[in-house]
């Protein structure tokens, strides 16, 4: 008896790891992870291209409605949000129409441990349009595509 809770303890604490190991994103996954960083395992190092057009007009209001949290050049802030400029939104993953429905409707969390994101109020559509090529700009300068 003893021994079968034991293995189902043994069990459960298994399937738990493995789980953890399955939903959590791979930090070695992104460009220039630190992992020797503790207090910045979540930042990523991002190279900044020439922005032009669309692009440059979204990084003036990504800097006003989203770098409070997801950082500077989307590269993450420790405690706040993730970095944009990861694997985990290249555009066959996370394409254009999640970053509208993040901006509209907010985001449950699911891949990261900061939480929910709530709604961003006072952005059009066309203003989240020029974001995504902000984003998309530093994405593939940063070899996300
Ligand atoms: C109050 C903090 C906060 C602000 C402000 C914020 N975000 Fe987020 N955002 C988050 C967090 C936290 C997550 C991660 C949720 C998770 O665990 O998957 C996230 C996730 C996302 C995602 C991923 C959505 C998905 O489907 O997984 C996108 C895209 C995004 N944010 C875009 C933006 C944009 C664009 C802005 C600015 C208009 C913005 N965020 C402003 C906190 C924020």
């Amino acid at each position: 008896m003893a021994a079968k809770t034991t293995y189902s303890i043994i069990a459960i604490a298994v399937l738990a790891v493995a789980g953890y190991a399955l939903v959590m994103p791979r930090w070695t996954d992104g460009p220039g992870t630190a992992p020797d960083n503790p207090a910045g395992e979540f930042l990523v190092e991002v190279t900044v291209p020439t922005l032009t057009g669309t692009a440059k007009i979204g990084e003036t209001a990504f800097n006003a409605k989203c770098a409070a949290c997801h950082g500077e050049n989307a590269a993450g802030l420790d405690g706040k949000a993730p970095p944009l400029i990861h694997k985990i939104y290249e555009p066959s993953h996370h394409g254009d129409m999640s970053f509208q429905m993040a901006v509209q409707n907010g985001v449950r969390s699911h891949h990261w441990p900061f939480g929910d994101m709530a709604p961003v109020e006072g952005l059009t559509k066309a203003d989240v349009k020029n974001i995504v090529a902000y984003v998309r700009s530093l994405q593939q300068a940063n070899g996300i595509f």
